[in-house]
């Protein structure tokens, strides 16, 4: 990845953290994005202990603002002259309703608009820095049958999926490709609101209650295994690889029926 450069949303804590580590142990420049300025640069130093890297730059930006996105992408057009790698890892499962500051309901505001709009005001310069790859974390949330505790985060990762599957036929050609990974179920820092949101709804969140259950008891999955794919999808294999859901089990061949 020497010479690449990548950008990484939510790259403060959890995957996206442990994906920027990867990048830079590979050599990549990494744009670290991250919403909260303390958390950043506290991040960029663990990083740059960890890695030995200097190539760290921390981008400010809250993914569930419109505009805060438009200055995002407007800085890395007027800072870099390339992009290899966009991941679109930053998200959330807000555990009340609060609306975004363009007045959208705060996960799909930040899970999946922010996401596309970025995705859509950096394609040219992804286009132009070809070969390059767009991986979006999802989830295997939109999977479930609907519920109420999981329709906003369930909505948002759809979206996301479906996005991704129709930019990959668009992208066809151009040397760059587009896939979302679903990474397991992970104890990151999320996970604290995922299990408020799933408790506060009662007997509306049982069906996840067993899978709250089930993560609790087993300590869940591996972060390293999520890290693998999402850097699997950046290698030779990603090449081959356009418009798929993965997860860490493998890549899934077709898309599956329901995203
Ligand atoms: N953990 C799981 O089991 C699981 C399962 C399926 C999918 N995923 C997906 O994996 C991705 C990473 O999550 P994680 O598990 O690594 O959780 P995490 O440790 O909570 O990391 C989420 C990151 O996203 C950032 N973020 C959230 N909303 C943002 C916003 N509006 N603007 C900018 N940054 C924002 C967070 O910043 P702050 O620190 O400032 O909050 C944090 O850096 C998410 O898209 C999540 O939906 C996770």
């Amino acid at each position: 990845m020497t010479g690449k450069t990548c950008l990484v949303t939510g790259a403060n804590s959890g995957i996206g953290k442990e994906t920027a580590i990867g990048l830079a142990r590979m050599g990549a420049r990494v744009l670290l994005v991250c919403r909260n300025q303390k958390k950043g640069e506290d991040a960029r130093a663990d990083i740059e202990r960890e890695t030995g890297s200097s190539r760290l730059d921390l981008l400010i930006a809250d993914m569930s603002s419109f505009g805060s996105v438009r200055a995002l992408a407007a800085q890395v057009r007027q800072r870099y002259s390339r992009l290899d790698v966009l991941i679109n890892n930053a998200g959330a499962a807000v555990p009340s309703r609060t609306l975004s500051a363009d007045g959208i309901e705060m996960t799909v505001a930040g899970n999946y608009l922010g996401a596309a709009l970025l995705t859509f005001l950096l394609l040219d310069l992804l286009k132009s820095s070809a070969p390059s790859r767009i991986v979006n974390v999802s989830s295997a949330a939109p999977l479930y049958p609907p519920a109420a505790v999981n329709s906003a985060y369930g909505t948002s990762k759809a979206a996301l999926n479906q996005m991704t599957r129709h930019l990959a036929a668009e992208l066809e050609g151009t040397g760059v490709t587009a896939n979302v990974m679903h990474p397991g179920s992970l104890k990151t820092e999320m996970w604290a609101d995922m299990k408020r949101r799933i408790a506060d709804a009662g007997a509306g969140g049982e069906g996840h209650a067993d899978w709250i259950d089930m993560v609790e008891r087993t300590g869940g999955d591996s972060t390293d295994r999520a890290i693998e794919l999402v850097l699997e999808l950046l290698g030779e294999e990603g090449a081959e690889t356009n418009g798929r859901f993965c997860w860490p089990a493998g890549i899934v061949e077709e898309p599956l029926p329901s995203w």
